[in-house]
């Protein structure tokens, strides 16, 4: 090796945070990450207000189960921001809507949450399948770790139980070790 060689300074690309990074993430991927983070905490709002709004009628299961729903979906949101952070990335926060808490009963408000959880779920295919486009090899296998998730929490404790095993296809190929919680549809 010549002394040049051993002279020149090795550098390592950072990202806006000015943290290292291992592999860049395109522009998109970043845009949908943070989407997504952001739906998330849409999301347990969304949670919290169909909780109030069970609480508010002594349905008292209901509004515990749709609290833990919160909490869960704010904890996805921290497990976003925390792999952006690990990307080089910084997570930027959106404005959050007030949700929706007027309901004719109890039918609607199960719908809403059905409906948001598909929302959920579409957004986490859209960034597996623009990791895969970008060939992003970290980001499927975060997704992954993140969710194994259907449309809804079972109401049943054996089938809500996180598991890989009712992990739905794709993720369930994505991470031997889940981090997130692992919930499927009724
Ligand atoms: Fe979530």
């Amino acid at each position: 090796m010549t002394a040049s060689q051993i002279q020149a300074p090795i550098n390592v690309p950072t990202g806006p945070a000015g943290r290292a990074m291992a592999e860049p993430m395109s522009a998109e991927m970043l845009d949908l990450m943070e989407a997504h983070l952001n739906l998330e905490r849409q999301s347990a709002a969304d949670y919290l207000a169909a909780a109030i709004w069970f609480a508010e009628r002594e349905l008292t299961g209901f509004a515990e189960h749709l609290r833990d729903e919160a909490k869960q979906e704010e904890q996805h949101a921290a497990k976003f921001a925390d792999y952006l952070i690990s990307r080089g990335q910084r997570p930027v926060l959106d404005t959050i809507e007030p949700p929706r808490q007027q309901w004719t009963g109890v039918e609607q408000v199960i719908a809403n949450v059905f409906r948001m959880e598909s929302d959920v779920t579409a957004s986490v295919l859209q960034l597996y399948g623009t990791a895969e486009k970008d060939i992003d090899r970290r980001s499927p296998a975060k997704c992954g770790a993140f969710y194994c998730t259907g449309v809804m929490a079972s109401p049943d404790p054996e089938r809500a139980k996180p598991s890989q095993e009712l992990c739905s296809e794709p993720f369930t190929r994505c991470s031997p070790e889940p981090i997130g919680v692992c919930t499927r549809a009724v």
